[in-house]
Order: C-alpha cells, then structure tokens, then sequence
C-alpha cells in the first residue's frame, strides 16, 4: 500500500460484513487540483446517473455553478484516488450559514458506482470531517440518509435547533458537531445559493 493511502473493506469472499465478494479498494484521500475536475464532475455525473430519466444530472450542473461561487471552499474539495492514479470518489464541503454564522455544506459526494460499497465513500467523508475539525470549523450540515450518515456521528439537526430552508426536509436534515462547536449556534441553515437552483 503506498504511503497515506487507506485500505478500504477488507474485502474477501464471503466477507463478515456482508457475506457477498467485495472489491478491495486502496484509496488515497487528497485535495482535489485543477487537472482533476474533468474526472471529478464524471464521477459525480456516474455516481448520480441511476434513476435519472438520461442526461447530465443536475446535481453535476450544482457542482459547476459551486465552482465559480464564492461559497467554494478548495481545501474541502477532496478526491479518492485509486491504486492506478484514477479518481474514484469525490466529497465536497462549501459555504453555508446558520443564521449569520459560517458552517459548512457538505454535498455532493460521490463515488464511481463501481467503487461504491466498498468503504470509499467512508473515507471521504471521514477525511473532510477531520479536515474540517482542524481548519476550526464549527459544524458540518447535510441532507441525506440517516442510517448512512448516522455513523459519523451526523444526529438530526432538530436536536440542535438547526432548522432547514424547507421543513419537510427534517428526517433527513443533519449535523455533525465538531470540536469549535458551541450551543450558541442555532437557527435557520442556508445553503450557498447555487443550491437553490437545484
Ligand atoms: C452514498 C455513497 C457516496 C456511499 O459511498 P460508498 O463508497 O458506496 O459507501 P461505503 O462503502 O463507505 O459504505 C457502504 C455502506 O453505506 C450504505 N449506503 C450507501 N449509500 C447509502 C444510502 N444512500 N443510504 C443508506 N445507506 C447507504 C451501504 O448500504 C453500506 O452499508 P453497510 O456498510 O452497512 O454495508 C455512494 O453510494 C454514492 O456515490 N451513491 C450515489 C450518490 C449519492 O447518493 N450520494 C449521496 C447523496 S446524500
């Protein structure tokens, strides 16, 4: 394994967790740079590309428009790199505000759906909640599935006082707290404004 690179699901044959033949993956978690966006917006295009009626789905529009907004973040855009130099996941944090204090946004992430369920996805976010807790970063907040994100330590915004920009989204609404966290901060999240559009 190269060095600062994670294995990723141990991944033999009959494998305790899920009994199925998984896909070793080493991944290597780094900062995206500029040669990477091609790649970065064909995983998230692939990764977002089931259910969707054909086309680019919007969510890779979302990620173009985040690019040229001022709620980019470069040191919370991170890639998992493959064992052959080829970026196989993607994971975001922009902008975000809960009323008028900074948080951060996390999403889109992605991973290439060959790759998926085989720890990448862990990795990334994983690695962007640690970079985040270093960089002092309060809090980091989602809309996503409970039962994924629940496992690091994302709790339902509503124990917080987090409200988000549409009500019904509560179930599913989310926040990790991190070390720089305080009670003070409460009230309405608000994504970057590219998310509107979506
Ligand atoms: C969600 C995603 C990033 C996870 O990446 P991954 O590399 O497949 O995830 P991991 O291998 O680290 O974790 C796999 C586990 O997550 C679970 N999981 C994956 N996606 C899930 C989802 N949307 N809801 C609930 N559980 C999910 C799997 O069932 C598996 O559970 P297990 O560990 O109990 O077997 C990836 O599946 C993906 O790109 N999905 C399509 C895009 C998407 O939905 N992005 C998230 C929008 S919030």
């Amino acid at each position: 394994m190269r060095a600062g690179s994670a294995a990723v699901n141990a991944g033999k044959p009959g494998c305790r967790r899920c009994g199925h033949l998984c896909r070793v993956t080493a991944v290597l978690i780094r900062r995206e740079s500029a040669a990477d966006v091609p790649a970065v917006r064909q995983v998230i295009a692939a990764a977002f590309a089931q259910g969707d009626s054909g086309g680019e789905p919007a969510v890779v529009t979302l990620l173009d428009e985040l690019r040229e907004d001022k709620a980019w973040l470069p040191e919370f855009s991170l890639v998992a790199e493959g064992p052959d130099g080829d970026v196989v996941g993607h994971v975001l944090c922009t902008r975000g505000h809960v009323d008028a204090a900074p948080v951060l946004a996390l999403g889109p992430i992605g991973v290439r759906p060959d790759r998926q369920r085989g720890g990448v996805g862990s990795a990334l976010v994983h690695a962007v909640l640690g970079a985040a807790d270093a960089r002092d970063e309060p809090m980091v907040v989602l809309l996503g599935d409970p039962r994924y994100y629940s496992r690091f330590g994302f709790r339902l915004a509503g124990e917080y006082g987090v409200t988000p920009p549409v009500p019904g989204w509560l179930p599913h609404f989310q926040v990790r707290t991190l070390t720089a966290y305080s009670p003070a901060l409460y009230g309405a999240f608000a994504y970057p404004e590219p998310f509107d559009r979506v």
